[in-house]
């Protein structure tokens, strides 16, 4: 099962969600993989923390390895596992991002390697049970990359009210993918985020959202400083604040994820 995490707009929650999604389900006890497709790599520095660069050469590594070895020499290649780290949390493994994942985007993009992290993903469905993508706020190689790769897409909405505009283009963009390259994903709903019951916008964007027939799920997550404190300390919040608020709205939009007919389906 393969879910990306994606919306063009930056700082909605992607790699909040994608980490505190993928922590719980690590929890319990699926084997889960995370893949950090973000040059920032915000995603691996909140599971694994601080990188002593000299210790891990960025090309080799990581989800950077993985797609240098597709324009290299044949016989070289590894298995795609070999780019997959442990992370302190059992059940739980990173493909980390790297600072070249930028200057390679070209190249790849120019040699129509636009499949070749599904391909990669293929060989890996026996070792994980489930794996979450993270992607940058961008419509570019990488993040399309991901939406080939994935059965399902996450949509975070951070219930702004330039967030709406964003997300009519965010659908066309699908639409358009799911049309040239994988029919099959399946856009699986939104998650609501940072969203304050007190305010009125909020609840109205959130209607709005519902009335136009997008799918939107049920679970909403508040806005908390744990999230920032969390990621400070570089531990989930599943591990750092298991009875925290947000952790259990966390826990409920998991479950939902589980009950989806999507997971049956993969
Ligand atoms: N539910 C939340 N409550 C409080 N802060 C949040 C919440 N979700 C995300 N944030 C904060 O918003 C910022 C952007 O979140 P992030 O997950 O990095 O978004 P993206 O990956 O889409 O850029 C981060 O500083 C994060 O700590
Ligand atoms: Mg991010």
């Amino acid at each position: 099962m393969r879910r990306v995490v994606f919306n063009q707009k930056g700082g909605v929650g992607k790699t909040s969600i994608t980490c505190n999604l993928a922590a719980i389900s690590a929890s319990m006890g699926y084997r889960t993989l995370v893949l950090d497709l973000d040059v920032q790599g915000n995603t691996t520095h909140y599971l694994v923390g601080e990188i002593d660069a000299d210790a891990f050469p960025a090309e080799a590594q990581g989800v950077a390895g993985l797609f240098k070895q597709t324009v290299g020499s044949r016989r070289m290649q590894k298995n795609p596992d070999s780019f997959v780290w442990e992370t302190p949390y059992e059940n739980l493994y990173l493909m980390p991002s790297s600072p070249v994942l930028s200057d390679m985007e070209k190249e790849l993009e120019s040699r129509y390697k636009i499949y070749k992290l599904r391909d990669a993903l293929d060989k890996l469905v026996d070792e994980y049970d489930r794996i979450y993508i993270d992607t940058p706020p961008n419509f570019n190689f990488y993040s399309k990359s991901a939406l080939i790769a994935a059965d399902t897409v996450l949509v975070p909405f951070d219930c702004d009210s330039f967030a709406r505009q964003s997300l009519y283009s965010l659908m066309d963009n699908m639409a358009e993918l799911q049309e040239d390259h994988n029919p099959e994903l399946v856009v699986e709903g939104i998650v609501i985020n940072q969203f304050n019951s007190q305010a009125r916008l909020p609840g109205e964007l959130v209607a709005e959202l519902e009335d136009e027939g997008y799918p939107v799920f049920d679970t909403y997550l508040n806005t908390s400083v744990k999230m920032k404190e969390s990621h400070r300390e570089h531990r989930p919040l599943i591990d750092m604040a298991p009875s925290h608020k947000l952790t259990g709205q966390f826990l409920d939009l998991h479950a939902e994820l589980e009950k989806s007919p999507s997971v049956a389906a993969a």
